[in-house]
């Protein structure tokens, strides 16, 4: 099993550029499933999930034409399967994405109910309910969801409950080709939203008002695909400076977009570091300074995100003060703690909060975490530890993080990927 191993106390110096964005990646790959034509993707990250994501397509029926880890060129017209299996759910829980344009474009869709996970029970009563709504038939058996309708789905108005990403997105893909307008009401606002719809409209959809709470879509007969570039990762922009702070570095992160970043950046600068900033690139500079602690409180976009959570609990743990970090989205996303314990850092857990008190050192320890946030989170503690920390199921942040040991390495980091 690979596992990487970090040789803390080495502060991170140089310039890196954005990868492709995993989250944005995702519902466009699901989204191929609602054109009428050949479809090229481009900027896609070389990441595990995407990999599954394009084998999950396939597995459709899905023609793969050409495929070179950035680009993807597929043939959707081919699809022959409207069942999700098991296998390639139960590795990826965004493959509940594929339920929305399934339906709406071929009446009928069969997926593996996606469990929880190890961030929390993480339901999909939204999206269910939200494609009822629309007019879909939707029943639970043998561990699939089978949704059907008999013509077309309807457009309707649909209040969402309570703001989430995957339910936004598979009801707006739902709705590309409703018969009429549906309109989503505390839709979320991410960027990666802002994305598919933009995609979306590129192919020959009708939305608009992505990435406000009110989203309304136009159903149209058909979208015919094309070319789309894929924005850049915010939230591996966010871990690598992150892990500047951490180390008291100093970098340039390229082909980004701080537009997205502000909730992050802002507590980024709390901690100390200067941070400048132009149209595609951030550079923070955290240079010989201790970081002073950051209270943290995650909230759904434009607030601080939750997948930033674990690396501020990371920079908290050698920062100069007590950081409260309080997770608000999932109910089991505190993980990180135990480790950075065993590291020697000093957080308490009090309900969905963790009490950070900044130890001047960290020391290697053998760690492992259980999801992909919590794991880059241990490699920051591993960047700043005495010694070497050995970072196990590493799988989780292959899940996320393009090249992560290449791009650390070019910063000066002393980490490799070793098998043992
Ligand atoms: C997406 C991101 C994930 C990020 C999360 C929150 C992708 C592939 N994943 O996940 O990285 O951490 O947004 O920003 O883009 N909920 C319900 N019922 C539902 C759906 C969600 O109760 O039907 C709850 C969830 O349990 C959670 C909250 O809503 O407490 C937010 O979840 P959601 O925004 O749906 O997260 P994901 O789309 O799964």
């Amino acid at each position: 099993m690979n596992k990487l191993l970090v040789h803390g106390g080495t502060r991170l110096r140089g310039e890196i550029w954005a990868s492709g964005s995993k989250n944005s990646s995702l519902p466009i790959l699901a989204a191929v499933l609602l054109c009428d034509g050949t479809v090229t993707i481009s900027n896609l990250p070389v990441l595990e999930d995407v990999i599954t994501f394009k084998e999950l397509l396939a597995a459709l029926g899905v023609k793969v034409i050409a495929y070179d880890g950035g680009n993807l060129e597929v043939d959707p017209r081919c699809a022959n399967s409207l069942t999700a299996p098991y296998e390639l759910v139960r590795k990826m829980r965004a493959s509940i994405l594929v339920l929305g344009p399934m339906l709406t474009r071929y009446g009928q869709a069969n997926v593996s109910f996606p469990g929880g996970c190890a961030i929390g029970s993480r339901p999909v009563d939204l999206h269910l309910r939200g494609m009822e709504a629309m007019g879909a038939k939707i029943e639970i058996s043998d561990g699939y969801i089978r949704a059907t309708c008999s013509n077309r789905l309807i457009g309707t108005r649909i209040a969402l409950s309570s703001v989430s990403v995957g339910a936004t997105e598979n009801l707006m893909m739902a709705a590309v080709l409703a018969d009429g307008t549906t309109i989503l009401e505390n839709a979320a606002r991410e960027p990666e939203i802002l994305d598919l719809a933009n995609c979306l409209n590129r192919w020959g959809a009708r939305i608009s008002g992505a990435g406000t709470n009110r989203i309304i879509i136009e159903g149209v007969d058909k979208i015919l695909g094309g070319g789309f570039e894929v924005m850049s990762d915010r939230i591996e922009t966010g871990t690598y400076l992150a892990a500047a702070v951490a180390t008291r570095g100093k970098m340039k992160i390229s082909r980004t977009d701080p537009t997205i970043l502000d909730a992050v950046l802002k507590k980024l600068a709390e901690t100390g570091a200067r941070i400048k900033f132009g149209n595609d690139w951030i550079e923070i500079d955290a240079e010989n300074r201790r970081p002073r602690s950051v209270n943290v409180h995650t909230a759904p976009y434009p607030g601080f995100p939750t997948d930033m959570q674990a690396q501020l609990t990371a920079v908290n743990s050698i920062a100069e003060g007590i950081g409260i970090v309080e997770e608000t989205i999932f109910e089991n996303r505190l993980m990180q703690v135990q480790e950075l314990n065993r590291m020697g850092a000093n957080i308490a857990i009090a309900g969905n909060s963790a009490v950070v008190t900044g130890v001047d050192r960290l020391k290697g320890a053998r760690v492992m975490a259980s999801d992909l946030r919590a794991s880059a989170s241990l490699v920051i503690a591993g960047l700043v530890a005495d010694g070497e920390t050995l970072v196990e199921e590493i799988y989780h942040i292959d899940r996320g993080y393009e090249g992560i040991e290449e791009k650390l390495c070019s910063l000066g980091a002393k980490i490799k990927r070793v098998n043992q």
